[in-house]
């Protein structure tokens, strides 16, 4: 059951940034792109023109992912919740999640800590080459990343990709490495629920799920002055089936498909928030659908995010579903892999239009 809401703040940022991505894990999205699989009449309007939906705000979900594992009837009711969520949403908070506080606190305090460190160390991990195991870059060289700084590396398993992470600060491997895990098991978790909320079996390639790849992408912002509408990071949405995300501070906004509006996602006490990825849209067969979503600076502190994405191994292909379609429903994407997703990327550096969800897409004869 969703255990509360939350209300909605107004954003005031409007947004003339690019949608750009040369980062990995993330698939580049034109919101008009986006919304052209959407049947509604505002597919034409500019994204910087979207009103924000304060006067009727919808409240967004939070799940309390505690309730999963009691009785069968509190945890089927969590499940629909869930379900219902991912459908009408595409995002949601988790509380009761079980990871501590401090894990979270320590995760911070350790990108953080990288960030500080002089331009020279972290320079050390620049490289054009998106296949890198570990690749800092910035603002002036992402055209993603409005003002950002990013570190990427892979997380899982754990023990064959520490050895590449940042040896500083001293605490950057323990502390990223038990949050890492932690976020890891809280998304297995939901991709079970959310298996179970399609009518899939949650065994149903839990095997691929267990074996999968979690990506870290650990963010920096800087805080903006007052009055300053400076974009930290442009409207986009993750490739894998689901982003957790932990933040320091207010600054991420999801796009709200039934207002057409930006949402600022609220920082709830010890919440993560989750959202749906494009191999989730596909693996579902559209039924539920990825996110676009973007970060703001914050003009009361500078911000750290740490987004953890999780997908298959990254030669494994995602498909729709077969439980999922049939006449009614015909297949709406070719399958996959992360591997052809970072491809599709480096094919596409220069190109605006290069969304990767819509390159998977299958058109059917009603489409031509
Ligand atoms: C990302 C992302 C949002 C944020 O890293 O893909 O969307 O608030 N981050 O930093
Ligand atoms: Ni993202």
């Amino acid at each position: 059951m969703i255990s509360s809401w939350t209300g909605m703040l107004k954003s005031s940022c409007t947004d003339g940034c690019a949608s750009l991505d040369s980062s990995f894990g993330a698939s580049t999205v034109q919101v008009k792109a986006i919304r052209s699989n959407m049947s509604d009449s505002s597919r034409t309007v500019p994204q910087e023109q979207l009103p924000s939906d304060d006067l009727h705000p919808r409240p967004m979900p939070v799940i309390n992912l505690g309730h999963l594992s009691l009785d069968s009837a509190t945890r089927s009711g969590v499940v629909d919740d869930i379900a219902k969520a991912c459908r009408d949403f595409g995002y949601f908070q988790v509380i009761n999640h079980g990871i501590s506080q401090s894990i979270m606190d320590t995760a911070v305090e350790a990108a953080t800590g990288f960030f500080k460190l002089p331009s020279e160390t972290k320079e050390a991990f620049t490289s054009d080459d998106l296949r890198q195991p570990v690749r800092y870059d910035t603002s002036s060289k992402d055209s993603i990343s409005m003002s950002r700084a990013f570190l990427k590396h892979y997380a899982h398993p754990l023990s064959d990709w520490v050895q590449y992470w940042p040896q500083q600060p001293p605490i950057y491997r323990k502390y990223m490495g038990s949050y890492s895990v932690e976020v890891r098991r809280v998304a297995l978790q939901l991709m079970e629920a959310i298996l179970e909320g399609l009518g899939l079996n949650k065994e149903y390639l839990q095997e691929k799920f267990q074996d999968g790849l979690q990506l870290l992408s650990v963010n920096s912002y800087p805080k903006v002055s007052h009055g300053d509408t400076t974009i930290g990071l442009a409207p986009h949405s993750d490739y894998g089936f689901l982003t957790i995300l932990l933040t320091s501070c207010q600054g991420l906004e999801v796009l709200d498909r039934s207002s057409d509006s930006w949402k600022t996602v609220q920082q709830l006490p010890h919440a993560l928030h989750v959202h749906i990825g494009d191999h989730m849209e596909v693996l579902s067969n559209g039924r539920i659908k990825t996110v676009v979503h973007r970060a703001i600076l914050n003009p009361e502190e500078a911000r750290i995010s740490i987004a953890s994405i999780h997908g298959f191994a990254p030669n494994e292909k995602v498909a729709c579903a077969e439980e999922l379609v049939d006449e009614q429903n015909p297949q709406k994407y070719r399958e996959s892999s992360f591997s052809d997703f970072l491809d599709h990327l480096m094919a596409n550096m220069d190109n605006k239009h290069r969304n990767f969800l819509e390159s998977l897409s299958v058109r059917t004869k009603e489409d031509n």
